[in-house]
């Protein structure tokens, strides 16, 4: 029993060194084709997946005028020009409106429209993702990925070339192991066309999270790379728990899931070193609905196929593949994703945050410049406030700076007057509550300044809903997207109500 293994990763190395050096200039679409499972969908804000790729990796949209811009890579196969979103957003907000598919097959990405249920935006759409919420780098090189929070979803329902039934298809994503939680469904593949639940086997789809109120899960707390089958979430062959899949707790993971008549497999590893291993590889779920498969061919990201959109998840790239995928092929496949280089890049600019001083936020809209973030009570609001203000009030204008509790290139405040209690957003107003240490607790109570959008001091952004940024609303505080549903949403003078200058604290 223990020769085979062996021989495997003898064939492994055989193949390193034989084929390898032909590949290793080739894109990860490049090396599918090589295995005859060529792609057809290829999704990355970050690169080229093909080596001679040169169209457009994106779209984004910004908030100033309603612009739309593609962003290319910097040359074939390269990394995307981030500069030239950064100069087309200068001064303004900007949503990634389309992933374009760079396999010819036209599969693009856009705004997931209302399924079975209904996302937060207008008619039940779900929102899009901030251009700005997952800068990352590949070899040195600024590129963004796509920070989706709750409610973020992309989605097309009329996709061609992807498996249909029991069709043979391969599939991975690079993902932000850090970013997840348990909510319905962080996916990227296969789904419905009805964007609803059709019923087991309508799917097949990478899930990364922990969610484990759909069967599966594995060793320790999660999150884990599992596959959305549609009903079900599954770790390994059964329902359940499957010990052989591990919890994932790499900055960037690589989840690959493969599936052809009665096999299917997970695999996964961290993108940014080593090899993929192989979580499950064997028959298919004995549950009815899911042997033979009934896959739909239509491609999510960020949300369940009947458009369950309570997961947050980040997708740096991803493809799906017709016909199944060996072994030799996605490991050839993650070394070119380490080779690609992914790491963590600053989450801030603009005038820099010290942690352990005590600060003020003033206000920069022209006629409410008097005024500072306060709190009365639990609410966070504007007061005005001056150096002949009573003690309290210059207290309750005071904050304390820390490392940001979700991530520590960001920052937490805390109330001076109210030690241990922090600015969190809640139902995106912002409010101080008690650092109870639960995880959505520090992830919404860590903001990430950056440079002004008025030119004037930090606009804060919120960590988790990287579209949101401190606003003063009536007086009030609220993360607030630059146009959207909610009230606070107003475009209308958003630059400066968003922008505050950050001071020595008046307490
Ligand atoms: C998911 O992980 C978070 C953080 O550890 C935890 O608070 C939450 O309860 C977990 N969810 C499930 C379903 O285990």
């Amino acid at each position: 029993m223990h020769s085979r293994p062996s021989i495997e990763r003898a064939a492994v190395v055989a193949l390193g060194l034989t084929a390898w050096s032909s590949l290793v200039a080739a894109g990860p679409c490049d090396i599918y084709s090589s295995g005859n499972t060529p792609c057809v969908a290829a999704h990355s804000t970050t690169r080229a997946l093909f080596d001679a790729y040169t169209g457009s990796l994106y779209q984004v949209t910004r908030g100033s005028d309603g612009a739309s811009a593609n962003i290319s890579p910097l040359s074939a196969g390269g990394v995307a020009n981030a500069a030239a979103q950064d100069r087309f957003c200068t001064g303004t907000t900007c949503l990634i409106s389309i992933i374009y598919d760079q396999s010819g097959h036209g599969n693009h990405l856009t705004q997931a429209q209302a399924g079975y249920w209904k996302g937060p935006d207008v008619n039940g759409a779900d929102n899009l993702a901030s251009a700005i919420g997952a800068p990352v780098t590949l070899n040195g090189q600024k590129a963004y990925g796509v920070f989706m929070s709750p409610g973020t979803g992309y989605r097309n329902n009329a996709a061609s070339g992807t498996a249909l039934g029991d069709a043979a298809e391969g599939m991975y994503a690079v993902l932000d192991g850090t970013h997840y939680n348990d909510g319905c469904c962080f996916d990227y593949g296969n789904a419905e066309v009805s964007s609803t639940d059709t019923g087991n086997g309508h799917m097949e789809a990478i899930y990364f999270g922990n969610n484990t109120q759909f069967g599966g899960f594995g060793t320790g707390n999660g999150p884990w790379v599992m596959a959305d089958l549609e009903n079900g979430l599954f770790s390994g062959q059964s329902p359940g728990n499957n010990p052989a899949n591990p919890s994932i707790t790499e900055r960037f993971v690589t989840a690959a899931v493969k599936g052809e008549p009665n096999q299917w497999a997970i695999r996964g590893g961290n993108s940014a070193s080593g090899p993929l291993s192989t979580f499950y590889s064997g028959i298919r779920p004995t549950v009815w609905g899911y042997n033979p498969m009934s896959k739909e061919g239509s491609i999510i990201l960020g949300i369940g196929g009947d458009n369950s959109n309570g997961a947050q998840g980040t997708f740096y790239e991803g493809v799906m593949t017709t016909g199944y995928p060996s072994d030799a092929t996605e490991n050839a496949v993650q070394a070119n994703i380490v080779a690609a280089g992914y790491a963590v890049t600053s989450l801030t600019s603009g005038p820099a945050l010290t942690v352990g001083s005590s600060i003020s936020m003033q206000v920069t809209t022209p006629g409410y410049t008097t005024r500072f973030i306060a709190h009365t009570g639990t609410t966070v609001n504007t007061q005005v406030v001056s150096s002949s203000s009573p003690t309290a009030l210059k207290q309750q204008a005071s904050w304390i700076v820390h490392p940001g509790f979700a991530n520590s290139d960001c920052f937490s405040f805390e109330s001076k007057d109210t030690p241990g209690n922090f600015i969190q957003h809640s139902n995106f107003g912002l409010i101080i509550a008690p650092n109870n240490r639960v995880k959505s607790f520090l992830e919404d109570s860590t903001f990430c300044p950056q440079s002004g959008l008025n030119g004037q001091g930090n606009s804060i952004r919120s960590w988790s809903y990287p579209t949101r940024f401190f606003r003063h609303y009536d007086n009030v505080l609220y993360i607030a997207s630059n146009g959207g549903v909610l009230t606070f949403d107003n475009p209308n003078s958003f630059n400066n109500d968003v922008s505050f200058l950050i001071g020595t604290s008046f307490a």
